[in-house]
C-alpha cells in the first residue's frame, strides 16, 4: 500500500513538471484528486486494511495528498504568471509558429537531373570525369593535333606546371566534355552509351551569352550498324522531352574534327516559337549542341575496329539549355546567388 502510494506520488508529480498548461493541470488534478482519482480510490482502500496499520499508511496518504496539491498549486503559479508576461510583452503565444525555411535545388541542377533522366530511359548510364585533364584526352585523342587550327576555337585555359612532372601546356582545364570520349572508349567494350554531363572551361570574355565556365552534356553511343539516323532520332527525342513535343530540331553540318560527318542542331527559339525575336537574333532558331558520327581515326586510337564498329558522340549545351527553358536572357543568372531569382524555382 505504501509502495502503490509513493507510486502515485511520483506519478502525479512528474506529470505536473511535464507541463506548461493550466488545462493539462486541471486535468491532471481530476486524474489523480478527483472523486474517483487514483488517489481518491487508494484512500477508500483504507478501509480494508487491518486496523493497526491505518493510522500510519493513513497519514503517508495525506502527505502525497498535499503534495500534489502543493505541486499544482505551484505550477499553476507559474505557468500563469509566464502566460501574463507574455501577454504583458505582447507575445502571443497562441501564434502559429515560425516556418523553418527550406531550400531547393538549384534550376541548373534541377535541369541537369532532368536530362540524365531522359537519357536513362534510353539505356544511357552516367559518368562523371575529370575537370582537370591532360592535352592528350582533351585534343590529341581526338584527332586534334598540337597544330591543329581548331585548337585556336577552344580558348584553352592551361595549369602551371613548374614543379611538377607534367611537360608545359600539358595539363589544362578541359575545353569541352569531349575529353570522356576515349576515356570512356579505352574502358568499355562496344556496345557502349554513356553520358557525361560536367562543367566545361574556356578563357572566354565573359558577356551575356559566354561564360568561362559552363555546363555541357556531352555522351556517346558505339556499336554496329549506328547511323546518322539513331544520333538525330536520339537528340530529337531528348530536345522534345526536355522542351515539349511541338519543338522542332534541325540539323546543319557543322565541322569538329573528331567526328565525320559533323553536325550542329537548332532547335525552334523558345521565347517567340519560331517567329523571330531579339533572343534567336531574329532567326527563329537557336543552336543547342554539337553532334556527329565518331572518326574512324579516333574509334581506332582507342582500339575500336571502324570496319566492324561505329558510333555517335554529342555535347549540348546545358547551361544553354536551361536559360533557353526558362528564357533567361542572360546566361550570368545562373551563377547570380541572389535569393529573389533562385525563389522562382
Ligand atoms: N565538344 C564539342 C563542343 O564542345 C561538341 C561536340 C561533341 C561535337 C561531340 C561533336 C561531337 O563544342
Amino acid at each position: 500500500m505504501e509502495e502503490e502510494l509513493i507510486g502515485i506520488k511520483n506519478a502525479a508529480l512528474s506529470m505536473i513538471l511535464d507541463t506548461q498548461s493550466q488545462k493539462e493541470l486541471e486535468e491532471i488534478k481530476l486524474q489523480f484528486l478527483g472523486r474517483s482519482g487514483k488517489l481518491t480510490t487508494a484512500i477508500k482502500d483504507l478501509a480494508k486494511l487491518p486496523k493497526e496499520k491505518r493510522p500510519e499508511i493513513g497519514r503517508i496518504a495525506n502527505e502525497v495528498k498535499e503534495t500534489i496539491e502543493q505541486a499544482i498549486a505551484e505550477k499553476l503559479n507559474t505557468t500563469k504568471s509566464s502566460t501574463l508576461k507574455a501577454k504583458q510583452e505582447g507575445i502571443d503565444t497562441t501564434a502559429p509558429g515560425i516556418e523553418p525555411k527550406i531550400g531547393h535545388l538549384h534550376p541548373m541542377t534541377l535541369a541537369l537531373y532532368e536530362v540524365v533522366d531522359i537519357f536513362k530511359r534510353i539505356g544511357f548510364e552516367a559518368a562523371d570525369g575529370p575537370d582537370i585533364e591532360t592535352d592528350y584526352y582533351n585534343f590529341e585523342v581526338l584527332n586534334l593535333h598540337k597544330d591543329h587550327p581548331s585548337r585556336d576555337t577552344q580558348m584553352t585555359l592551361y595549369l602551371d606546371t613548374r614543379g611538377s612532372k607534367a611537360n608545359p601546356g600539358e595539363i589544362i582545364l578541359r575545353t569541352h566534355g569531349s575529353n570522356m570520349q576515349g576515356r570512356i572508349m579505352e574502358k568499355t567494350k562496344p556496345p557502349v552509351r554513356a553520358i557525361y554531363p560536367g562543367k566545361a572551361f574556356r578563357y572566354e570574355q565573359i558577356d551575356a551569352s559566354h561564360g568561362f565556365e559552363f555546363w555541357q552534356l556531352e555522351g556517346l553511343a558505339v556499336g554496329e550498324n549506328l547511323t546518322m539516323t539513331d544520333l538525330f532520332g536520339t537528340m530529337e527525342y531528348v530536345v522534345k522531352e526536355f522542351f515539349g513535343q511541338d519543338s522542332k530540331v534541325k540539323f546543319v553540318c557543322h565541322n569538329f574534327p573528331f567526328v565525320e560527318p559533323g553536325a550542329e542542331a537548332y532547335m525552334t527559339c523558345t521565347v517567340c516559337k519560331g517567329k523571330g525575336c531579339s533572343f534567336c537574333k531574329h532567326g527563329g532558331w537557336v543552336e543547342i549542341l554539337g553532334c556527329g558520327m565518331i572518326h574512324p581515326n579516333v574509334l581506332k586510337r582507342v582500339g575500336f575496329d571502324p570496319e566492324k564498329v561505329s558510333g555517335f558522340a554529342w555535347g549540348m549545351g546545358l547551361s544553354r539549355m536551361v536559360t533557353l527553358r526558362y528564357q533567361m536572357d542572360d546566361l550570368r543568372i545562373l551563377t547570380n546567388p541572389d535569393l529573389r531569382i533562385l525563389k522562382q524555382f
